[in-house]
């Protein structure tokens, strides 16, 4: 895209357009006073704490702080990018974004250049699209019914075909005056060295076209029909088209779910096709190359969750370590990487065949989060208990940790491998400090190792700090807001919370609270309550001190929620992997502890 866009455009389009209207479009608002008001989109609540004012041109959630002008709104809602969110505003009003430097004869040059190879590739698309409905397609519309897509999905995705022809390409772009070498420059031709002749790259392949986020379409991948090498040709790096960058199936996987939470990313074509055919339609795939910064960087933009798939053999755990590698930088807290490791010999296309989208869909739900694979490599090949096996064991999983951006899973990494060292977390902690050589901040105190025996997975009996003895409601509570983080233990639905008034009510609310995602800090939740009866008692709590180290926090979670469940009637077997497939369908993501008991609740019922 060429040059800035003027802060006067934006302030006028501000201006101009109306951010009750748009909000309104997405959110419903009743008029309330001057303002208008509703639930608010970004995190979840029952009461209406959302306003919008007509009056001041922004939006403001009085529950979790959400604030910003139409843009923002756009930016926030529809994920999208600011100039893509000016491109939105300005299309509604049927403006121009100008570009600042747009008469800088260059910047022109430029301009007209991408939009000429957008035009090309853009016919090339519709040409191969339509020669696949063509009498000479019959092979590869044969072909793509062997492999079992359907019409729609081939749709969707604008599947086409190359004819076996050497200049068909080349025949009906020169006529319509598109020189050769532009044609060559897009990597639609190629020219041969010595001869400078030039024919068509694509001959006898199915078409995969290579679209942006935004559409368009920028490079091919070409199949062959049957068994010839190679079996997959792609466009080669051109103006519009970089490898290492682009991402197959995003535009779509955005068309068919414009609020996605989560994508899968795959190996090839096919792979995100025959997924899609089976109604998973968040696959991606990278264009024969592994996974990069710049593509984790791009889909962490718009999604809070990636889960790598590989194969289940020796180079498929060799790229899950280098897609481990790269990802660990952009942990940033909430977001989740995962991985999926698939029964040797198979891919995405052929599994999910044979086992059919529930069973794929469960195994994406049951992929490891990134800390327990990074354990098990860690673990690969060792004997935990030798000393030695055991620092080189911890050595690596503080390196991984070291490149960790800080924050919550960076704490929880280190906890957890304290837990499985049985060296005090803060240890950890300072080796980690020393080696980001950055003494200035000095250790938290937080983490002060305390003489506490650890409970054995049922509620230890540790007694509170001072005072009367806390009820066990209220020892959720604190663990909670101590740790916001941990509420992923919890089980997927609050029926193990007892009903009742008081810190009852309270619990179920601050987990829904934390389910919802946004509150990760203690202050954060305390500053949501503030003010009201709730806040003090869980001011009260938090003020308390945690006598549990951080280790075993979680341990005591879990045992908190056993005694719970061990007085209720607990819901059928095949309810409960009901209610979890349904919050998953609907785009909602489950927790590490519920996805393992998805996968054992799954277990059973096969058994
Ligand atoms: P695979 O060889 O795993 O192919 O290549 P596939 O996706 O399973 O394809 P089908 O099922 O046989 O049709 C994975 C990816 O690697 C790149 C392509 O992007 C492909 O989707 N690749 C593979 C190439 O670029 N060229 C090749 O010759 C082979
Ligand atoms: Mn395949």
């Amino acid at each position: 895209m060429a040059g800035q866009i003027p802060q006067r455009f934006i302030d006028d389009l501000l201006a101009r357009v109306d951010v009750v209207e748009v909000v309104g479009e997405r959110v419903q608002l009743k008029k309330a006073g001057r303002n208008y008001s509703g639930l608010c989109p970004f995190h979840q609540e029952k009461t209406p704490s959302f306003t919008v004012s007509a009056d001041k041109q922004f939006y403001h959630c009085f529950g979790c702080g959400a604030h910003g002008n139409a843009l923002r709104f756009l930016m926030e809602y529809d994920k999208l990018r600011f100039p893509e969110a000016v491109d939105q505003l300005a299309s509604r009003l049927g403006l121009e974004v100008p570009r600042e430097g747009a008469d800088d004869p260059r910047a022109q040059a430029r301009e007209r250049k991408r939009q000429e190879g957008v035009n090309l590739l853009e016919l090339a698309a519709s040409f191969y699209r339509e020669r696949l409905k063509m009498p000479e397609g019959q092979s590869a519309r044969d072909y793509l019914v062997r492999r079992g897509l359907a019409e729609e999905v081939c749709r969707d995705f604008g599947i086409g075909y190359a004819p076996d022809d050497w200049e068909a390409l080349k025949r009906h772009l020169s006529a319509r005056d598109i020189a050769e070498a532009v044609q060559v420059e897009y990597g639609l031709l190629v020219q041969r060295e010595e001869s400078g002749r030039t024919y068509d790259r694509f001959r006898d392949r199915v078409i995969f076209p290579i679209r942006d986020v935004r559409g368009r379409t920028i490079a091919f991948g070409g199949r062959v029909l049957g068994d010839a090498k190679p079996k997959y040709l792609n466009s080669p790096e051109t103006p519009v088209f970089h490898k290492g960058r682009e991402l197959y199936g995003l535009y779509e996987a955005r068309q068919a779910n414009p609020r996605l939470e989560r994508v899968v990313i795959v190996e090839g074509y096919m792979d995100v096709v025959a997924l899609a055919q089976f109604g998973i339609r968040n696959a991606v795939a990278t264009l024969g190359t592994s996974t990069s910064e710049e593509h984790l960087a791009r889909l962490f933009r718009m999604v809070n969750e990636v889960v790598f798939c590989f194969d289940g053999d020796k180079a498929g755990r060799q790229a899950a370590s280098r897609a481990l590698e790269t990802v660990l930088p952009q942990m940033i807290d909430g977001r989740e990487a995962r991985f999926l490791f698939l029964p040797e010999g198979e891919d995405p296309d052929t599994l999910v065949r044979r086992e059919g989208r529930e069973a794929f869909e469960g195994r994406i739900t049951c992929a490891s989060p990134l800390s327990e694979f990074l354990f098990d490599q860690a673990a690969r090949g060792r004997d935990l208990s030798r000393v030695e096996d055991r620092e080189r064991f911890a050595s690596q999983v503080l390196k991984a940790a070291s490149r960790l951006p800080q924050g919550m899973l960076q704490t929880v990494l280190l906890g957890e491998l304290a837990r499985r060292t049985g060296v005090d977390q803060s240890r950890f902690e300072a080796l980690l400090a020393r080696d980001e050589g950055a003494a200035s901040s000095p250790a938290e105190p937080s983490a002060a190792p305390s003489a506490v025996p650890v409970g054995q997975g049922a509620v230890s009996e540790v007694s509170p700090a001072k005072g009367a003895s806390l009820g066990l409601v209220a020892r959720v509570l604190q663990l909670l807001v101590h740790e916001p983080v941990l509420v992923e233990r919890l089980p997927a639905e609050d029926d193990w919370c007892p009903e009742g008034e008081g810190d009852a009510n309270l619990c179920r609310e601050l987990v829904r609270l934390l389910r919802a995602g946004r509150y990760r800090s203690p202050q954060v939740v305390l500053a949501h309550f503030q003010g009201s009866a709730q806040g003090e008692r869980l001011a009260q709590l938090a003020r308390r001190e945690m006598l549990i180290p951080r280790g075993a926090r979680g341990q005591e979670l879990d045992g908190l929620v056993e005694h719970f469940r061990r007085h209720q009637r607990r819901p059928s077997c095949q309810e409960q992997i009901d209610a979890l497939l349904a919050r998953q369908r609907s785009g909602e993501r489950l927790s590490p502890e519920e996805r393992q008991r998805l996968m054992t609740l799954l277990a059973e019922l096969g058994s």
